[in-house]
């Protein structure tokens, strides 16, 4: 499949304008669609000028109540991915994120609703343990939701999953070589790295338990990481765009028939979507977790519940905490959206 249209709301910010730029650069896109409430003219302008074949076009809203602009910029879509609203300072949690971030998020999903409610949809924008919900239920109200196209962006915890572990090993590993699941949600104690299962295995029980542990914590707090040396200016954009570009371009490539490929994204699991129901059971009757699915022409073709069957005792006890943690976070989303 070529000729698709991918829409970026949120474009002009940290991680919109580094995520077009790479989106701009994918041969299988022949219109990009960056919508934002401010500068989108500028970005627009900028990308327009990069010499690959598709195009970028601009939609700014002139008001608040303006919402021809995101309509045009939606019609069409074959994919969205959303990164707008507000990130972390110091000292937040992104939770915290929550009372801004929500209703950016619903009033952005029902625009999706509207005018491309077959695309893809990739949920940047956090906290993504409650804003998935929240598009979910707001594409339910509306009658067009099908979970095998709703993916929550967890990717950049693999990334990381992927390249902390290889720093351990500096001689006798790249962080290339792994492709580290990291299931559960995405915030701190929600996030479970497995490190036991698959090709880390050798190399993570070369470590200590303290180092285990510390790798572990790295993970699931490595957003903080760079909260903190960004000092108030925002959080991870750099590593988010790589992040979310490499799951748009996954699910990109399974559209356009590439096979066998999996990848990790916190999903809505529904009965349309093979393993569902024995993933759920597994994970405490949560409706949405992140797993390893594969990716088929219309999205997410089958949950890989099975790796659960693989994980040791240590995991077993961080999955315990993330389940209880991402089960509040779930529910607030759910509610928020029903109001
Ligand atoms: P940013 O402030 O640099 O950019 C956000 C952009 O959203 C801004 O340009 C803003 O104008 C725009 N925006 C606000 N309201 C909008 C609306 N109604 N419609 C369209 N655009 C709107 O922030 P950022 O660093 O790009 O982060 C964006 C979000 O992504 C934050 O919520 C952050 O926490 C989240 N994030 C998630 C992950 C992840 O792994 N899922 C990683 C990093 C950041
Ligand atoms: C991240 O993991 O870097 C993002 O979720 C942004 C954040 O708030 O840490």
């Amino acid at each position: 499949m070529s000729g698709l249209k991918v829409s970026v709301l949120g474009a002009a910010g940290g991680i919109g304008q580094p995520l077009s730029l790479l989106l701009k650069l994918n041969d299988k896109i022949d219109q990009l669609s960056l919508f934002d409430v401010f500068n989108t003219p500028g970005v627009g302008a900028d990308l327009s000028h990069i010499n690959t074949d598709s195009s970028a076009k601009a939609f700014l809203p002139t008001s608040k109540e303006d919402t021809t602009q995101l309509a045009e910029a939606l019609k069409g879509s074959n994919l969205v991915i959303i990164p707008a609203g507000v990130p972390r300072k110091p000292g937040m949690t992104r939770d915290d994120l929550f009372n801004i971030n929500a209703g950016i998020v619903k009033s952005l999903a029902e625009g999706i609703a509207e005018n491309c409610p077959e695309a893809f949809v990739l949920i940047i924008s956090n906290p993504v343990n409650s804003t998935v919900p929240i598009v979910a239920e707001t594409l339910k109200a509306k009658g067009v939701f099908n979970a095998k196209r709703l993916f929550g962006v967890t990717t950049l915890d693999i990334v990381r999953a992927n390249t902390f572990i290889s720093q351990l090993f500096p001689e006798e590993s790249k962080a290339s070589d792994f492709n580290i699941n990291v299931i559960g949600g995405h915030s701190g104690e929600t996030i479970v790295p497995l490190y036991s299962v698959g090709k880390s295995k050798s190399f993570y029980e070369k470590l200590s338990e303290q180092q285990k542990n510390d790798l572990i914590h790295r993970v699931q707090f490595g957003g903080d990481e760079v909260v903190q040396a960004k000092n108030g200016t925002g959080s991870a954009t750099l590593s988010m765009a790589y992040a979310g570009y490499k799951l748009a371009e996954s699910i990109l490539n399974a559209v356009s028939g590439k096979s066998d490929v999996v990848e990790c994204t916190f999903l809505n699991f529904d009965d349309s979507i093979k393993g569902s129901k024995e993933a759920k059971k597994l994970v405490g009757d949560l409706d949405f977790f992140s797993l390893p699915v594969l990716l088929g022409k219309n999205g997410i073709e089958e949950v890989k519940y099975e790796i659960l069957n693989e994980i040791n005792d240590d995991e077993k006890k961080l999955l315990s905490v993330a389940i209880e943690q991402l089960s509040k976070n779930i529910e607030k989303g759910v509610e928020f959206s029903k109001k």
